[in-house]
């Protein structure tokens, strides 16, 4: 940490967006310059909603932000090509709820085209990229992690979910293929490996890039994989775009959403600091705490507050309603018009949210439980 106390706020503030690392204030603008990603246009929008019935509230809220070649998978779908669906998660502790984000748009992709999920868990890659870290620890997380996953509705019939370390056997002719074909000095200049990066980790990427390829092998059936995802993924997909059709595959296509922001100052969410995520295990009162210390635009004083009004744009609070916890555009629009002329104060907000909050994590907490039973039927080995 020392180094740093020598940057200036803006070199502090500075993006740093990898896969294994999110920091500073993120431009989304400029991640799609330099990613060279497409962003989603209303036209697009529009194209996709003909299948969905209606655009869906992260769609309409800008929650997914950018793309690859879902236009050539909506074109294709259109002349008779169907696809299937592909996210995942690093099990390196509990789910927050900023990770259900993406998870509940791809539900809402599932019904809407009645299409398979492909689901991993990359309890091997969370293995690897941290020293500290055991192998049986990401192993277990993965497990409890899926009950997230199952929680959020989705069914047995078209939901695979995949354990990396337990599935290996079923992964390993793909990642062969892709691994024989991608570069030390390519994967070096996509995720800026060091001399001193372990060995498992420069082959891991080709493990991520095979569930975008194992349906031919399961089915059959040769169809692209469209991949609901945080933006800090797309590194993975780059490489595996670049050698999709060597071997005989779709590209596949990504739709990218944005980071739900944490608790803490300028929407902060580390792991280090427990308190600026909200996680699905955690107890009422627990979120209340949480809430309660989250980073508002709020003025100092009640007085000034009211005469002035507060900034919703850069309030944690405001971002949960509006990302997750408020459904009514117009009952969104009315907070935040209250918020910016200062008829409603920061602890009306939290506790509001807190409320929301935990009757969502009440129902979910019930049917977290219940997947305990359900969750084999979810395995692609089943
Ligand atoms: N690498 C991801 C993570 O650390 C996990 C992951 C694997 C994933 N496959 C994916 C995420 C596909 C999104 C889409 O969280």
């Amino acid at each position: 940490m020392g180094g740093r106390l020598g940057l200036s706020d803006e070199e502090k503030d500075e993006m740093i967006v990898t896969p294994w690392e999110v920091k500073g204030r993120v431009d989304y603008e400029r991640l799609i310059r330099e990613f060279g990603t497409q962003p989603l246009t209303d036209e697009l929008l529009r194209k996709l909603a003909k299948y969905t019935g209606e655009v869906h509230l992260q769609l309409r809220r800008g929650l997914f932000f950018s793309h690859r070649d879902l236009d050539t998978v909506l074109e294709l779908y259109e002349k008779g090509t169907r696809f299937v669906l592909y996210t995942g998660r690093g099990p390196s502790g509990p789910v927050h709820i900023g990770h259900l984000v993406p998870w509940i748009f791809t539900k809402h992709l599932q019904d809407a085209f009645d299409t398979r999920l492909y689901f991993q868990m990359t309890d091997d890659e969370k293995f690897l990229v941290d020293d500290e870290r055991e192998l049986d620890e990401t192993s277990r997380m993965g497990y409890d992690n899926a009950l997230d996953l199952i929680a959020l509705g989705f069914k047995p019939r078209n939901t695979y979910i995949i354990y990396d370390v337990e599935d290996i056997d079923l992964l390993y002719d793909i990642a062969l293929e892709v691994a024989k074909r991608i570069t030390y000095s390519t994967a070096k200049a996509t995720f800026g490996f060091q001399e001193s990066t372990n060995l498992g980790w420069v082959f891991w990427p080709a493990v991520q890039a095979v569930p975008c390829f194992i349906h031919k092998k399961l089915t059959g059936e040769n169809v692209p994989a469209l991949i609901p995802a945080a933006i800090d993924q797309d590194p993975y997909w780059r490489i595996t775009r670049d050698i999709a059709s060597k071997l005989g595959y779709f590209k596949p296509a990504q739709i990218h959403n944005r980071f739900l922001p944490g608790l803490g100052i300028g929407g902060k969410m580390s792991a280090s600091e427990p308190d600026t995520a909200i996680f699905t295990v955690d107890s009422p009162d627990v979120v209340k705490r949480k809430v309660w210390r989250a980073f508002t635009g709020g003025k100092s004083t009640v007085a000034e507050q009211r005469k002035e009004g507060a900034n919703p744009d850069v309030c944690s609070v405001y971002q949960y309603f509006l990302y997750l916890f408020e459904e009514d555009d117009r009952k969104l629009a009315e907070r935040e018009h209250l918020c910016r002329t200062g008829g409603i104060l920061c602890g009306e907000c939290k506790k509001d949210l807190a409320d929301r909050i935990n009757r969502f994590l009440a129902e979910h907490q019930k049917k977290r439980e219940k997947a305990k039973d359900e969750i084999q039927k979810y395995h692609i080995k089943r």
